[in-house]
């Protein structure tokens, strides 16, 4: 089952595969930050600390977004718009 940790808060949640990391951390108990849910505004910005090979790759769109906030899509994706596929992966809240 995969696993998502949030910091700085260090809190974690066992997760079905395919879960938006935005629910993850949801369900990990931390409040997560959110603007559109829909990959358009940047508010959910996460840098991915560990685990990066465990999330689906970004779109064109979630790349467009990440590089308007100037955002290196090697180290931060947008929750609302990504999905962990399996093992463990450690988000940092960028806000
Ligand atoms: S909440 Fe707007 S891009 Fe994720």
């Amino acid at each position: 089952m995969p696993r998502v940790t949030i910091l700085p808060q260090n809190l974690s949640a066992d997760v079905k595969p395919g879960e938006l990391l935005l629910a993850a951390g949801e369900q990990a108990g931390v409040e997560m930050e959110a603007g559109c849910f829909n990959c358009e505004c940047g508010t959910c910005a996460a840098e991915i600390v560990r685990g990066m090979e465990n999330l689906n790759p970004p779109t064109p769109e979630e790349l467009d977004v990440l590089d308007q906030w100037n955002r290196d899509s090697e180290k931060y994706r947008l929750t609302c718009c990504v999905r962990i596929l399996q093992g463990e992966v450690v988000l940092r809240q960028a806000h």
